[in-house]
């Protein structure tokens, strides 16, 4: 993409779309953001949107959608079997991630339902470069276990290393040694590895797993979610792919997949989500697990309406103006947060921009949930809405104990041409005095914790009157201001 230098030098990312629906915002009182947390239980999920301001929450179902996509949903064709909204989704999705068959699912988790439900056992193991909270929970729900296999430079927070979400292959090898290729019903692959900072892999590494699935006899499975962002920083960092367009890298990334799912939530800037391969055998293995859990094969869970917008969405993200928006605040952000000392995870990746928790809440301990903390924190000296991803995200083993993350973090999502540059101004003042106040955070424990992805509906309470004392520090600093 063509550069856009600024006069005096400076590093702005200019936005190249212009604004043309609008949605008001509130900011409101930051005590009754105090309120709003006690009455969400201190989960940021459970916050309403009337007391959020900025919605940093995640980019899943919320990134902006272009006027062509508001245009194609008018012409939706509505029909339970047939729809001609189906078959140019499944066009889309065949020009787009270059697989021939296409089974439709409403979200990204029903892939993982699906996927989960055909080839996961009591006693299969699934190597995966990380986890996802959703994808975890569905192969631990059908017997299995996970093997995460980062490299150790994955978890260094202030790292230059490029591709922290590369799959570790000689981890990988011993894992099939270990437990055999038969145990084994596919590898994993996420694109841009979510929950350790948006962190992408290289098409190389992609090639070196395939290499060791080919050798064994073990699909692979690639979650493509965030594959459009994974591909503008493969053609940013490997030097192989510099002058490829965002649509080459990507497809050499699906075709070395055996099945790729995603979120179109994500991927395309809409709802729903798919299931694509080229094989008839997998396929077939599928196919009727579409009508089961979601709906006919050519709605699969989704309106029509939804499926036209994610049709126009997936050709969208051949469009590096549009895919490069959100990594680019990223970065513009870190490095802002950055420059001041604040421990952010680096390099920038996508999504969103990752506080390191475990550094800014130094002084709370594991148990105490120092990144809900933080996240509860943030929203009350601010409206700005993060998600908390650390040991809350976690599920407990399966004897019942509390697992602690690898890394303790705030996410706040960017979603793609949402805000503006004032808006992530203002994130980086109010992120930049909460971290000189820090020591006023403390920690929060259960009140109730659901036994299936606590960290969405589960409630919370500080382990102090914290809260209290940093709503009078702030009144103290920023007087009658919002
Ligand atoms: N895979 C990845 C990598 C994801 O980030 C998500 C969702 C899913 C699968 C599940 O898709 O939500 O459509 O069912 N991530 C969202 C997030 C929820 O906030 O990061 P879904």
């Amino acid at each position: 993409m063509q550069e856009i230098k600024f006069y005096k030098g400076e590093n702005i990312p200019l936005e190249l779309h212009k604004v043309r629906v609008v949605q008001k915002l509130h900011l409101v009182p930051i005590e009754r953001r105090l309120e709003a947390l006690q009455e969400g239980g201190y989960n940021t999920f459970r916050l309403n949107t009337n007391d959020v301001f900025l919605d940093m929450l995640t980019d899943s179902g919320t990134n902006a959608m272009s006027d062509n996509q508001v245009a194609a949903m008018m012409q939706a064709d509505d029909a339970y079997a047939g729809s001609q909204s189906f078959y140019r989704l499944l066009k889309a999705v065949q020009d787009v991630l270059g697989k021939q068959y296409y089974l439709p699912v409403h979200q990204g988790r029903a892939a993982e339902n699906i996927i989960s439900n055909a080839y996961v056992k009591n006693g299969s193991i699934i190597p995966m470069n990380y986890h996802f909270t959703t994808a975890m929970a569905h192969i631990t729900q059908y017997g299995g276990k996970i093997a995460e296999l980062l490299y150790d430079e994955a978890y260094i927070v202030d790292s230059s290393h490029p591709f922290k979400g590369n799959m570790n292959l000689e981890k990988l090898e011993e894992i099939i040694q270990i437990h055999g290729a038969k145990n084994i019903p596919f590898i994993r692959m996420e694109a841009s590895t979510n929950l350790i900072g948006g962190q992408p892999f290289s098409v190389q590494n992609l090639r070196d797993v395939r290499a060791i699935a080919d050798k064994y006899k073990i699909r692979l499975v690639l979650d493509a979610s965030l594959i459009g962002e994974n591909a503008y920083l493969v053609k940013q960092r490997e030097e192989e792919f510099k002058d490829s367009s965002l649509g080459e890298i990507m497809k050499t990334m699906t075709g070395l997949a055996d099945l790729v799912y995603f979120s179109a939530r994500k991927l395309s800037s809409s709802r729903g989500g798919g299931i694509c391969t080229d094989s008839d055998e997998i396929y077939h293995e599928l196919e009727a697990l579409v009508p089961l859990f979601e709906g006919f094969l050519t709605y699969g869970g989704m309106s029509v309406r939804e499926m036209e917008a994610m049709a126009i969405g997936l050709y969208e993200t051949l469009d590096e103006t549009i895919i490069c928006q959100s990594p680019n605040y990223i970065k513009y952000l870190v490095n802002a947060l950055d420059s001041k000392g604040i421990p952010v995870i680096k390099p920038a990746g996508v999504l969103g921009v990752h506080l390191d928790a475990m550094q800014i809440c130094a002084h709370i301990p594991q148990r105490q949930y120092p990144a809900g903390s933080l996240a509860a924190a943030l929203f009350l000296i601010s409206g700005i809405r993060g998600m908390e991803r650390g040991s809350i995200s976690n599920q407990r083993d399966e004897y019942g104990n509390e697992t602690y993350a690898d890394m303790e973090l705030l996410r706040l999502a960017i979603p793609r041409r949402v805000f503006t540059l004032s808006q992530i101004k203002y994130v980086e003042d109010r992120v930049n005095w909460l971290y000189d106040n820090r020591e006023l955070i403390g920690g929060l424990r259960f009140v109730y914790e659901p036994p299936v992805l606590r960290f969405f509906m589960g409630g919370l309470e500080p382990v102090s009157d914290w809260p209290q004392r940093l709503m009078t520090k702030f009144k103290e600093d920023f007087g009658e201001s919002l």
